[in-house]
Formats: structure tokens, C-alpha cells, sequence
């Protein structure tokens, strides 16, 4: 069974979890899109990890984990991971951690032209993770961009490099912000390089390989459909195709090898950068922190929270072809009396059930509520689903109808074993 796990919401649903719970179950564990924006959180046996570029499957022994060629790869920040994770006792060898040579490369430059871009957007910046994200994916899209292959050849890299720091100079001088030589960016991408370099391969025979013989694929999602750069909140998104069809484009594996997805959101909304929040509530971000939670992975920012919108996920499920949803972050709610879940967006007058494309339609958005009664109970101990409180049954019921979708996995707490499996008949 190939399962694709893809965040529904706006990026941070807990898909790290997820796939890191699926991992027992599967072989090959594939990120195809996104870069070291993503701020993946594992607990495992009372261990925090938290990984960027690495597939989550890294943390189990013999699983194959891949970085498909659809990913954005900053080789320096790959290989502070890499050297971070191995101190955790990680053991990191080409055996178990691929790299695809079609993935493009996150130069230095690149960080700071995504800072010079927000510098020059002022006061409606996207709010991005400056991992230099979108202006790796312009130069793939440009096709004056670099990949892990072309690493193997100096001379074009060197030349290539030397082109592209002279067009970003420009740009960045403007700015008065830091310029770099070409000889700095090579020497930095070269060092990082040798370390790389045995892992690098083409990844799509591989791949193909353990499809055939029939091997478990996991494909592991970054960011969120509301990120998606197609189906999001443009331009407060980020600058790949996050959504499920990202990961056959990401892999070179065809849609003909998925048989399900699994869309995962949490049990209410976080949203970290800017762009419109509708169902953001200062309450529940206020509570949450307070409990020293919803912070972000990546670059520690306060995660904004607010009630489970269901335009959102309805939207989302559709656009993925979500064949369950793993509902994380449910003992988020266990304290509060009244909940509130967005059913539709009232915009002049009109409900909506199924998000606006235009952005001046989102800023009018109102939320329109239903509201449930919470559980008060502390949900973090129970191991099956039969365990939760009624009340708290009734609401994943009530979101799985809204979405129109099954719920397959519930989420009580952030370790690995804080997953349960649900029962469709309770
Ligand atoms: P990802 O980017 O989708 O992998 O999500 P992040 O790791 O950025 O953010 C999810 C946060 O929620 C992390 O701090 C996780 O440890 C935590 N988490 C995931 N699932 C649960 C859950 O069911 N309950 C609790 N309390 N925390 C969870
Ligand atoms: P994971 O995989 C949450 C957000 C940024 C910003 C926008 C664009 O952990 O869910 P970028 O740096 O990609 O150009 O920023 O996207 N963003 C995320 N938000 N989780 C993420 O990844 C994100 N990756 C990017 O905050 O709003
Ligand atoms: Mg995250």
C-alpha cells in the first residue's frame, strides 16, 4: 500500500507524527516537494527530533529514505541536520538516506534575496521561513537554476555561480544588504557537497524499484494545501505544490502508484506568517502558547491558532482526494467548556462552503460557527479510541461529515504512541 500524507491546513498539522507512526508499517519513506522551510516534530521514545530535510522515516532503522527530486535542498542546512540527528544517535549512511541528483540546490544567495523580498514588501510580506524557498524555486522554474547532478561537474557549477551571484548582487546592493563572491558561495556549497555526495543518485529507479517489488511507499508531505501555490492563499503561500498530485511530480512515481491519502489537520487552525486567517482567535492563541505550545519548528515564531475551519479542510480533502484524516492536536481542546467549528465563510451576505480564489474575497470572509460542547476531560492518556470522552467522539464526527471524509487516526499527545486508530462505529 502507497500512502501519500499531505497537511491540510496552513503547514504544522503534525504530519512528522504521522508519517514517523506510519513508518513501522512501511519501507520507503519520500519527501518530494518543499525545502528545509518544513520544521517536521518527533517525539519517540521520550526524544525530541526535529527534522527539515530528512524524511521522518530516518529515525527507524532499515527504512529507505528518500529526498525526491522536487525538493528545494540548501546542502549547508542538510548537512547541520544530518550532523545534528547523527548526535542524537541517529546513524545517517547512503544505504538509508537518498538524494535525488534532479533536486535543485538553495544557494547562499538565495536566502537572502527571499530577506531582500520581504525587506521590500514591507508591511504585506508573506512572512516567509528566509530559507531562500522561493527564490530556489524561481530559478528551477527561470531554468537557471543548479542541481545535486550538476554539482559532479566544477567547471559548469562554477560558471553557473558565478552568473547567478552577479545578477543577485545587483539586486541585493539595492537593498544594502550582505553581497557575496563567487568563490565564498562555491567554497560553502563544496564543503557541504563532499558530505552529501555518496548519497546522491538518481532516485527514480530506485524508486520504481521498490514499487515493483511490491515494498511499502510513504510519501511524506511539507507545508499545507493552504500553502499550496495553486490552491492557497496566494500570495501568502509558499512556492511549491504541497498538495497530494506534488508527490508523484516530486518522486517521478506515477499517481497510478498511490492507493490512498491521508490528509492530516489538527483538531483546530494554526497559521505561522502572514496572509488571512478567518477563524484566528486571540483566546484559544493566547491559551495555547500558554501552555507552551504552537510554536514554530522552523523558526520558533508564535503559531497564530484559531477554531477548526471546515470551508478549509472540505476544500483540502477535495483537492488531495483525502482517503483519511489523521486529526492531531485533539487534547489541545480538553480544557475548554464550548467549541466552535467554521462551517461555512459568510462573504457580503452570502455562505460560502468552499474557499474564495480572489484575495480581497478572503479579507471579507466571516466565519459563520456551529458550536459543540467540549469535553473537559484530559484526553493525553487514553490508548483507543473507544477511550475518549463522548463529547469528544461527537466532534470528530462532526468534522469527518463536514469534510466528507473518513477520520482513520486521532492524535492525543505529541509521542509516537499518542496515536490512536479510529473506530468508524463509535
Ligand atoms: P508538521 O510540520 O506537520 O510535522 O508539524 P510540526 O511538527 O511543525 O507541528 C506539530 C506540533 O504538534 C509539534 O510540536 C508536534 O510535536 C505536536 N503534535 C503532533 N501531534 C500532536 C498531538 O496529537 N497532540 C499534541 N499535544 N501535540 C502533537
Ligand atoms: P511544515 O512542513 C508552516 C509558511 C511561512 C510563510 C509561507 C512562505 O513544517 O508544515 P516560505 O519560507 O516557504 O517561502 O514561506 O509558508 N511555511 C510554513 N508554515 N509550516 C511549514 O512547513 C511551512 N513552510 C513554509 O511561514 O507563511
Ligand atoms: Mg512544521
Amino acid at each position: 500500500m502507497n500512502t501519500i500524507i499531505t497537511g491540510l491546513q496552513w503547514g504544522d498539522e503534525g504530519k512528522g507524527k504521522i508519517v514517523d507512526y506510519l513508518t513501522e508499517s512501511a519501507d520507503v519513506v519520500i519527501r518530494g516537494q518543499g525545502g528545509n522551510n518544513a520544521g517536521h516534530t518527533v517525539i519517540a521514545k521520550g526524544v525530541k527530533y526535529v527534522l527539515h530535510l530528512l524524511p521522518s522515516g530516518i529515525l527507524w532503522d532499515d527504512k529507505l529514505n528518500v529526498i525526491g527530486n522536487g525538493v528545494v535542498l540548501d546542502p549547508v542546512g542538510l548537512v547541520q541536520e544530518i550532523t545534528r540527528i547523527e548526535g542524537q544517535g541517529i546513524c545517517i549512511t547512503p544505504d538509508k538516506l537518498v538524494i535525488s541528483d534532479r533536486a535543485h540546490v538553495v544557494l547562499p544567495f538565495h536566502k537572502e534575496l527571499d530577506a531582500a523580498r520581504e525587506a521590500a514588501l514591507g508591511d504585506q510580506k508573506i512572512g516567509t521561513t528566509k530559507r531562500g524557498i522561493g527564490p530556489a524555486y524561481a530559478d528551477k522554474i527561470n531554468r537557471c537554476g543548479l542541481r545535486m547532478a550538476d554539482l559532479a561537474d566544477r567547471g559548469f557549477t562554477t560558471a553557473r555561480i558565478a552568473a547567478r551571484v552577479a545578477e543577485a548582487n545587483e539586486i541585493l546592493s539595492r537593498y544594502n544588504l550582505t553581497t557575496f563572491t563567487a568563490e565564498e558561495v562555491i567554497a560553502e556549497v563544496y564543503s557541504a557537497y563532499e558530505r552529501l555526495r555518496p548519497h546522491v543518485s538518481n532516485t527514480i529507479p530506485v524508486l520504481h524499484q521498490a514499487w515493483k517489488a511490491g515494498k511499502n511507499l510513504l510519501f511524506e508531505g511539507a507545508q499545507g494545501t493552504l500553502l499550496d501555490i495553486d490552491f492557497g492563499t496566494y500570495p501568502f503561500v509558499t512556492s511549491s505544490n504541497t498538495t497530494a498530485g506534488g508527490s508523484c511530480t516530486g518522486t517521478g512515481l506515477p499517481p497510478t502508484a498511490i492507493q490512498s491519502v491521508i490528509g492530516v489537520c489538527k483538531a483546530y487552525t494554526t497559521r505561522v506568517g502572514s496572509g488571512p486567517f478567518p477563524t484566528g482567535d486571540e483566546g484559544l492563541s493566547a491559551y495555547l502558547h500558554g501552555l507552551g505550545r504552537e510554536f514554530g519548528a522552523t523558526t520558533g515564531r508564535p503559531r497564530g491558532c484559531g477554531w477548526l475551519d471546515t470551508v478549509l479542510l472540505r476544500f483540502a480533502c477535495m483537492v488531495n482526494g483525502v482517503t483519511g484524516l489523521a486529526v492531531t492536536n485533539l487534547d489541545g481542546l480538553d480544557a475548554y467548556d464550548t467549541l466552535r467549528i467554521c462551517t461555512g465563510y459568510d462573504i457580503d451576505g452570502t455562505v460560502h462552503d468552499l474557499p474564495p480564489a480572489d484575495r480581497s474575497a478572503w479579507d471579507r470572509a466571516k466565519p459563520v460557527y456551529e458550536t459543540l460542547p467540549g469535553w473537559q476531560t484530559d484526553t493525553t492518556s487514553c490508548t483507543r479510541y473507544d477511550q475518549l470522552p463522548e463529547q469528544a467522539k461527537a466532534y470528530l464526527r462532526r468534522l469527518g461529515e463536514l469534510c466528507g471524509a473518513l477520520i482513520a487516526f486521532v492524535g492525543v499527545g505529541p509521542d509516537r504512541t499518542q496515536t490512536l486508530v479510529a473506530s468508524q462505529d463509535e
